[in-house]
């Protein structure tokens, strides 16, 4: 490696202030071909004074997540069910297209004949309307039923089990033996069960399967072996193996990867998709509880299809099972500003529910709150307590709201929900809504609303080029400490073409350390969106993507994950110089210098989005070192580069050592302390 030890003196500030200038306006990258700056070439020191003595208490919740289904994030992600439209329930209003076989096939393979129906004259529940209705006239050498290709194919291990479960119904007098398959298009078979339907009334079938073979696109098929006509609904096929062995539980990879971002929260279930395309697609918690086949599936914002099989139960339980406090967001009484599309004639935009429907709606997110944390012998806490949780979830957040329109609708029924939702739980923090923008007229208006009535806590979201993030840094440094927190709820720096760069990496990863050094108003942050399925990612960026068999974190995901993995709750106090210039140092290499009271540990994170390497002097004053050990680890590569991952080491460390910032890098210096 050269190392240019007098570069400072060479280059001058000025040339380094327009590198820097040049590193925030460019989509290209900042190694130009032909030059003779390297990436990993020595262009500055600089100096990171830290003052321990000097703290500030932040918040010790800042990085979340933010989960909503979109993507595919739910269905076919997320939620381990290996069944698609297992209740029958697609339509043409979820997607053009799709109709209550969608994902199902008719199967006679052995000969066999007979008719198959869609009904809804006697449902397993009215929550459930449609039910595949099958008379079978001759069953040939196979039998006669349906298959189902699960979400892009239906994953299965070897040795591993798989629980299915249907509810049948016989219409026919006599009982008919079923037989359960797993197998790939050339009809060989790794795993099959059999049991048989004797009742006239609905009445769900267990069997389990073990899988003989692994298999990446098997398809899941369930015969009637003699003549005899039923009705069958709600077809599950579920791995036992999720993530820690729930029942009705979420797909283990996935889930182990989002758990790894160590996020102190998580928001849920959206998004747009909670306030919905019109007052009646609104997310309705109530509808996503209890028995699967009792839950209320619907249209997905996003154009498709919400089983709510992923419910409420199943997101509280998700966040205590990865530490993270739960954050609820509800609609706050009105729908999508751009319902129906905005674009499109006749399209509903904004509507707020009737006034004769607000009582009761209040009294949904009361008991939502009774839900999660009242005692199991409340109402909606025997309900909890029902699904296997007595505990409560302890609940202390809750969204009203989700970028609505700042219209008298709007304002109206979020004061009367906040209200009595304030009267009623002073301990749980409401978050308010102030738009989609970090700007503009719904932004104002938000703010000059949230300060009336001195709501606790309001969402901001941004999604920006890396250089407004980088231009940003300041954004909090001069926000009202008394007015209401900041949760930025949303936030992803979109780079050209919407590529997970490293850039836009970085870009977060600048814009994250003055997060953490206004964690005093900054209570909480979530990256958006979380997950995107391949083949069917609608909004990218997306933090992690996923097909049926592979996980593929972006690089931005390995940014949230070393501010999870690396989180404090002081801030220290630090001064930058970057060439003897102290004033622009912070600005140049953005810094947090955080102190984790349980562990002890120090943690430094640096971002240099210098096109060249830094040789920095990290000193250290005010506190005992003297039992601590230093790792360091780094995330670097040209600023195009998007599969990155981070590279730990050992560091020696001092109260004064050396540390070289890579170009286009973050840098986390981790200080443990071994005294605990
Ligand atoms: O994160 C994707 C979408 O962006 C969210 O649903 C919405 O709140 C925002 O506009």
């Amino acid at each position: 490696m050269k190392r240019v030890q007098s570069g400072i003196a060479i280059i001058g500030l000025l040339t380094f202030f327009s590198m820097f200038a040049n590193a925030l306006g460019s989509t290209r990258p900042l190694k130009q071909e032909g030059s003779q700056t390297k990436s990993d070439e020595t262009i500055m020191t600089a100096t990171i004074s830290i003052d321990a003595t000097k703290t500030k208490k932040i918040s010790d919740h800042l990085f979340g997540i933010f989960f909503e289904d979109l993507n595919y994030a739910a269905d076919g992600g997320l939620y381990a069910e290996l069944i698609q439209n297992r209740s029958f329930e697609y339509s043409p209003n979820d997607h053009k297209g799709w109709n209550p076989l969608t994902a199902w096939e008719y199967t006679t393979d052995g000969f066999g004949y007979g008719t198959i129906s869609v009904e809804t004259s006697s449902p397993l529940n009215s929550n459930d309307p449609h039910y595949i209705v099958l008379n079978i006239e001759d069953e040939g050498q196979k039998g006669v039923g349906l298959s189902n290709s699960g979400f892009d194919g239906i994953v299965i291990h070897a040795g591993e089990k798989y629980d299915c479960s249907s509810f049948i119904k016989l219409i026919s007098e006599k009982p008919i033996p079923f037989e359960i398959k797993l197998q790939n298009s050339k009809g060989e078979i790794f795993g099959e069960a059999e049991f048989t339907v004797d009742s006239k009334d609905w009445k769900k079938y267990p069997a389990t399967v073990t899988a003989t073979q692994s298999c990446d696109s098997c398809h899941f098929v369930i015969l009637g072996k003699t003549k005899g006509k039923f009705a069958i609904d709600e077809v599950s096929l579920f791995p036992q193996k999720t993530f820690k062995n729930r029942v009705n539980g979420l797909r283990a990879d996935l889930a182990q990867t989002i758990a790894d971002l160590k996020p102190k929260f998580m928001r849920f279930p959206g998004g747009c998709l909670v306030h919905g395309d019109g007052l009646r697609n609104m997310y309705r918690w109530k509808n996503t509880i209890g028995p699967v086949e009792q839950r209320v599936g619907q249209r997905d914002i996003w154009n498709y299809h919400q089983s709510a099989g992923l419910g409420y139960f199943e997101y509280f339980q998700f966040c205590e099972d990865i530490g993270a406090k739960p954050l609820p967001v509800v609609p706050a009484g009105v729908s999508c500003q751009n319902s129906g599309g905005t674009w499109v004639i006749g399209s509903t935009g904004q509507r707020g529910l009737p006034m004769n429907e607000m009582q009761p709606y209040i009294q949904e997110i009361l008991d939502l709150i009774e839900y999660a944390n009242g005692p199991a012998s409340s109402e909606w806490g025997k309900k909890r307590a029902e699904a296997g949780h007595p505990e409560s979830f302890n609940l202390e957040f809750i969204g009203i709201g989700n970028e609505d329109k700042q219209t008298p609708d709007f304002r109206e029924r979020f004061k009367m929900i906040y209200e009595i939702v304030k009267a009623k739980h002073p301990g749980i923090t409401i978050v308010g809504t102030v738009g989609p923008d970090p700007t503009g007229e719904d932004f104002d208006l938000g703010w000059k609303f949230a300060n009336e009535y001195k709501v606790q806590m309001v969402d901001e979201h941004y999604y920006k080029e890396p250089k407004w993030f980088l231009e940003n840094l300041h954004r909090y440094d001069t926000y009202d400490r008394k007015a209401s927190h900041i949760y930025v709820g949303e936030y992803a720096a979109h780079d050209v073409d919407r590529k997970n760069t490293l850039r836009s990496a970085l870009a977060e990863a600048a814009y994250m350390t003055s997060l953490e050094r206004n964690g005093d108003v900054v209570g909480m942050a979530s990256y958006a969106p979380l997950l995107a399925k391949s083949g069917h990612t609608q909004w990218s960026p997306d933090l992690i993507y996923f097909n049926n068999t592979k996980v593929m974190p972006s690089v931005n995901y390995f940014v949230q994950k070393l501010f999870g993995e690396n989180s404090g709750d002081k801030y220290l106090a630090s001064q930058v110089t970057v060439s003897g210039d102290s004033k622009k140092g912070a600005d140049l290499l953005p810094v947090s210098i955080l102190k984790d009271t349980k562990s002890g540990d120090l943690i430094i994170k640096v971002v240099n989005v210098l096109p060249g390497s830094v040789n920095a002097t990290i000193k250290i004053k005010g506190i005992d070192l003297k039992n601590s050990v230093g790792s360091r680890t780094v995330l670097t590569g040209l600023p195009d580069d998007m599969g990155l991952t981070p590279l730990r080491s050992e560091i020696k460390i001092g109260k004064e050592f050396q540390c070289e910032l890579a170009a286009n890098s973050i840098t986390v210096i981790r200080l443990k302390n071994n005294s605990r």
